[in-house]
């Protein structure tokens, strides 16, 4: 194949990194040619690199920086450096993941250049404008040519929407990433030897309405260090900063109730989630992964909203809100754990990928071989 003929990958924080990586995988071994972009929104080596790593994925053929910097210019930049590359590399599509910044820049560089998008994960919605999040995805589904909704939930959402794209159901990917990595998490993860506690709550927050809200954040950290069972939080780079600037960071490592790890690989996170009673979260992709046969957790969302219903209907996961009462309150409830969990995941079987590679291999590769 010619350059100009070949698929780009694109990710740019953990969780694209995660999603995309059973998609590089079936791409691989299908033998369409990527071309592997990092355009640098998370770049810690703890945030990006490291999962490129344990993930056994190709080192990006290019890998941007953009310096922390506001939500609008962090777009722009990325808009800026995407518009160059795909200039230069011209792919015939270009695939990202989700819902960042990364993800919405590098749609309006493409679309922009009529380079057709194909949006793994599309449709998702939280009815709420707050987040961030929300802007991205309902933006980046309308330049979609290509648009993969984990559920007939996600395809309805679009439907409504009148997307101009073509629509296919093809589960998430990150049932099969946990397929794909829970063995060798197994064999090689030796995070659960560190856990001070027997048993604990696997705790995760970072979201921009909780952790840049101090009231917000302090109710949550209040809410683990009083817990019914102990908590141990990986805490996410923002999470760890607000804490700082908001003058929490000694009470809380103080806690005997908490345990704080610095951001933990996938490997070690998933054996965390397998190991723990219950996981409390106001992340997206951990609340589909409480749902894996592998898995099987349920979880407290820590927001008044969720874009993935479909865990909340299947009795996974509840939406508690950031009230301290609350929370704690539905932590002795669930810790209960009463009624059975199902045995399928709602997000589908692990075959997402394939599935999605296949589709790009009739849609867009056909026309060129
Ligand atoms: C971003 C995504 C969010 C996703 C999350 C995954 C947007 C709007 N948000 O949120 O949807 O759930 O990634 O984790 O795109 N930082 C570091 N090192 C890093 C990365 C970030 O220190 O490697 C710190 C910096 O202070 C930075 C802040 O975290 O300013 C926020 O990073 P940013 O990528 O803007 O948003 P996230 O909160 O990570
Ligand atoms: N994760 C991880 N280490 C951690 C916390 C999370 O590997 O310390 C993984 C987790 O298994 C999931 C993804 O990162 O696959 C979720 O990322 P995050 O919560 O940052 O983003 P979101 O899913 O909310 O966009």
């Amino acid at each position: 194949m010619e350059t100009h003929e070949r698929i780009m990958v694109v990710v740019g924080t953990r969780p694209e990194i995660i999603k995309m990586a059973p998609l590089i995988k079936a791409l691989q071994k299908m033998e369409i040619p990527l071309t592997f972009v990092h355009c640098g929104q998370h770049y810690d080596y703890v945030m990006s690199q490291r999962f490129i790593e344990e993930l056994e994925l190709p080192q990006p053929d290019y890998n941007y920086k953009v310096k922390a910097c506001s939500q609008g210019e962090q777009t722009a930049r990325i808009i800026a450096n995407m518009e160059r590359l795909l200039k230069k590399t011209k792919p015939s599509l270009v695939l990202v993941e989700g819902d960042t910044n990364g993800v919405l820049a590098t749609s309006i560089a493409a679309a922009k250049l009529g380079i057709p998008v194909g949006h793994v994960e599309a449709g998702l919605r939280s009815f709420d404008l707050r987040m961030p999040e929300e802007h991205n995805r309902r933006l980046t589904d309308h330049i979609s040519t290509y648009l993969f909704a984990p559920t007939k939930t996600a395809e309805n959402n679009l439907k409504r929407e009148s997307v101009l794209g073509k629509v296919y159901v093809t589960g998430n990917t990150v049932i099969d990433a946990v397929m794909q990595y829970i063995s060798k998490a197994e064999s090689k993860s030796k995070i659960v030897d560190t856990i001070k506690f027997e048993k604990f709550a696997l705790a995760t927050v970072h979201r921009a309405e909780n952790v840049d809200n101090p009231t917000v954040l302090r109710n949550l950290m209040e809410a683990f260090m009083e817990s019914p069972t102990p908590i141990v939080i990986p805490i996410h780079p923002r999470t760890k900063k607000r804490l700082r600037q908001n003058g929490m960071d000694a009470e809380v490592k103080k806690s005997k109730n908490l345990q704080i790890l610095p951001p933990v690989g996938y490997l070690d996170f998933l054996m965390l989630m397998k190991k723990c009673e219950i996981i409390l979260t106001d992340s997206g992709g951990i609340q589909e992964e409480a749902t894996a046969p592998q898995i099987r957790k349920r979880v407290l969302i820590l927001r008044s909203s969720t874009e993935r219903p479909e865990a909340v209907e299947a009795g996974f996961a509840k939406i508690v809100g950031t009230d301290k009462q609350n929370i704690l309150e539905a932590m002795r409830e669930t810790l209960k754990g009463q009624s059975k969990l199902p045995v399928d995941s709602p997000y589908g079987n692990g075959d997402s990928a394939k599935r999605i590679a296949e589709i790009i291999e009739s849609e867009v590769c056909h026309h060129h071989l």
